[in-house]
């Protein structure tokens, strides 16, 4: 008789630069709530669904990186909320690469009704999707896209 392991779908969600002011930074734009608030729902989502869940933020584009490859042998999936350095950032994007890892990109604003300069990302055409413009709500959305798709065992395009 065989038997089987679940384990358990393991994700890093980051959060890049400035995202540290959220609460306070141009609340019209990106809402009152702060990132702790955010983490707080992301974790309780996690811990309902069985999924293992941990968060972290950086101003600082190296330490966006080593993170990653901290995180690249730990985790099954990122969301990656890269803040400005979505649209600048070659480190990030390659950073992302050498995990061979499925990655969601989130933005709390819709990007493409922004300036022109935040309609470019040098992560999303790698991405397994892109979720923007709802909020708070965006990482939940992203969240939970990511952790259906990984628990189905598909990279969602099939
Ligand atoms: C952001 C959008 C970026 O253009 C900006 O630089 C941010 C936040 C968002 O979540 O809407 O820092 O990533």
């Amino acid at each position: 008789m065989g038997c089987s392991i679940i384990k358990a779908v393991k994700i890093l969600v980051l959060h890049g630069p400035n995202l540290n002011l959220l609460g306070t930074r141009e609340p019209g734009l990106y809402g009152h709530g702060t990132l702790a608030e955010i983490d707080a729902q992301l974790v309780a989502w996690a811990e309902e669904r069985g999924i293992g869940l941990s968060c972290a933020q950086s101003n600082h584009e190296g330490a966006l990186v080593d993170t990653i490859q901290a995180a690249s042998q730990r985790v099954d999936g990122i969301l990656i909320n890269a803040g400005a350095y979505t649209h600048t950032s070659i480190a990030l994007r390659d950073a992302l690469l050498a995990t061979a890892l499925p990655f969601v990109e989130v933005h709390l604003s819709n990007i493409h009704a922004r300036e022109p300069f935040r309609h470019r990302s040098l992560l999303a055409d790698q991405a397994m999707g892109v979720v923007c413009g709802f909020g708070a709500l965006s990482y939940q959305l992203a969240l939970e896209g990511l952790v259906t798709v990984l628990e189905q065992g598909s990279d969602g395009n099939n």
